[in-house]
């Protein structure tokens, strides 16, 4: 459920009209709702109530600072993946015992960077960046608490992209591997051994590649345990879907989740540790774009938005369905006809939706691009020198710019021309 819903014919951000900030902001502009990202928290939380457990926010998926700070304030912890996103968890509030350093490629100045400031854990996910740890730790006179990311080979049957449980995917170490690096890191100085950790994708509609995962996890953790290692923490990553579609099967929801944590993995004594992002962030947003044109040939339509596929690439890079609607709610039975929603820039991969049927819409009209809170303003570039997307973020009846445009003379001001040219 969010909070984007028609009233009296408008389309609102929970109590603020979004036509309203279209005209202040300007387009395309994200925004985002704080009821929205506060209720998807909280589900999380009730499907995890009676587990000794911590939400930490896969902040990869939207990484403003104001969404951190509300997400943190909640008790949320996060889910870091560089230095950068350390840095910006560490300036909205949250405390370096509720920040996990997940990612496959760690920095020795990450690992340094982490250690100093504080960190709940890193989820380490190769032999040699545990040798690396251990040294940048025992150099400090540290000790770096970790947890193995085991790659337990299931299929997550997601988009090919974004599955990461497969033995071929970089991620992790193969499970049957595992036993042998716990040995290695409980001989290593400056290296603490907590718990494990797995992720096997993102955008997963089903719950067994879930539940496979998690049954390998239970019994490596016996088996760790028998050989004398401490587990006493379970990362069991982020992954769960989200309906893209109004119309479509909705995946399963997080108290189903929270089930098949407590039926699998329950009576472990652990502290559970879950990692979602597109659930929490994805249907809390929205990308509005203003018509530019409507173009018409006897046998074609495109509708030309302002937005395009540096601000929002899923459509571009996975193929990805993203509703579009207006932001004045259409007549009951208006005619819908279908036409290649797209942007201006200049490749024809710039194109969000292919004879799409919508109901009629000219240049001036303003349109929302659902689900566009996960991967959304933080996979956007500055291809073909259009600045970066602002954000806003809506509460109740108020709303603040919480990233603004920048100006093309603050993306020139980045660029220098040496002085031999
Ligand atoms: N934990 C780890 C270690 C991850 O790699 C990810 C996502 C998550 C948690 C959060 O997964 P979620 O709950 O959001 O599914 N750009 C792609 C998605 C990439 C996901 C990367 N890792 C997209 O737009 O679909």
């Amino acid at each position: 459920m969010d909070h984007f819903l028609y009233r009296d014919g408008r389309l609102m951000a929970e109590d603020v009209d979004l036509a309203q900030i279209a005209q202040e902001v300007g387009t395309p502009c994200y925004v985002y709702s704080a009821a929205t990202l506060t209720r998807h928290y909280q589900v999380f939380e009730d499907a995890l109530a009676g587990m000794d457990h911590l939400i930490c926010f896969a902040m990869k998926s939207l990484s403003n600072v104001a969404v951190l700070k509300l997400l943190g304030d909640l008790g949320a912890g996060m889910d870091v993946v560089s230095g950068g996103e350390y840095a910006r968890a560490r300036a909205a509030g949250v405390p370096g015992e509720r920040i996990v350093f997940s990612g496959v490629g760690k920095t020795a100045e990450e690992m340094a960077l982490a250690l100093d400031g504080g960190v709940r854990q890193f989820n380490v996910e190769s032999e040699p960046e545990l040798r690396l740890l251990s040294e940048v730790a025992a150099g400090m006179g540290a000790t770096a608490p970790i947890t193995l990311r085991v790659n337990p080979d299931v299929d997550a049957q997601t988009h090919e992209k974004i599955a990461t449980g497969r033995k071929t995917d970089k991620f992790g170490v193969p499970i049957d591997r595992a036993r042998d690096i716990y040995a290695l890191a409980a001989s290593l100085p400056g290296i603490e051994v907590i718990g494990i950790d797995v992720h096997i994708g993102s955008q997963l509609t089903s719950l067994e590649p879930f539940e496979q995962a998690y049954l390998r996890v239970a019994d490596l953790t016996h088996q760790l345990r028998a050989e004398g290692h401490t587990i006493k923490r379970l990362d069991l990553g982020g992954g769960l879907g989200i309906p893209y579609a109004r119309d479509n099967n909705a995946p399963p929801l997080p108290a189903d989740l929270g089930a098949l944590i407590k039926r699998t993995v329950g009576d472990l004594g652990c502290e559970i540790e879950i990692e979602p992002g597109r659930l929490i962030s994805g249907n809390a947003g929205v990308l509005l774009s203003k018509v530019l044109y409507l173009k018409e040939e006897s046998d074609h339509r495109w509708l030309i938005l302002d937005a395009a596929m540096n601000d929002l690439v899923r459509p571009a890079m996975y193929g990805a369905h993203h509703d579009i609607v207006p932001l004045v709610e259409p007549a009951a039975g208006s005619e819908m006809t279908p036409v290649d929603v797209v942007g201006p820039v200049c490749e024809s991969g710039d194109t969000f939706a292919k004879a799409r049927t919508l109901p009629p819409l000219k240049a001036g009209d303003v349109v929302a691009f659902r689900s566009a809170g996960a991967y959304a303003a933080v996979m956007a570039s500055e291809y073909n020198s259009r600045p970066l997307v602002p954000e806003v973020l809506v509460s109740g009846d108020h709303h603040a710019v919480i990233r603004a445009r920048p100006t093309i003379d603050d993306m020139l001001a980045r660029d220098t021309i040496p002085e031999w040219l």
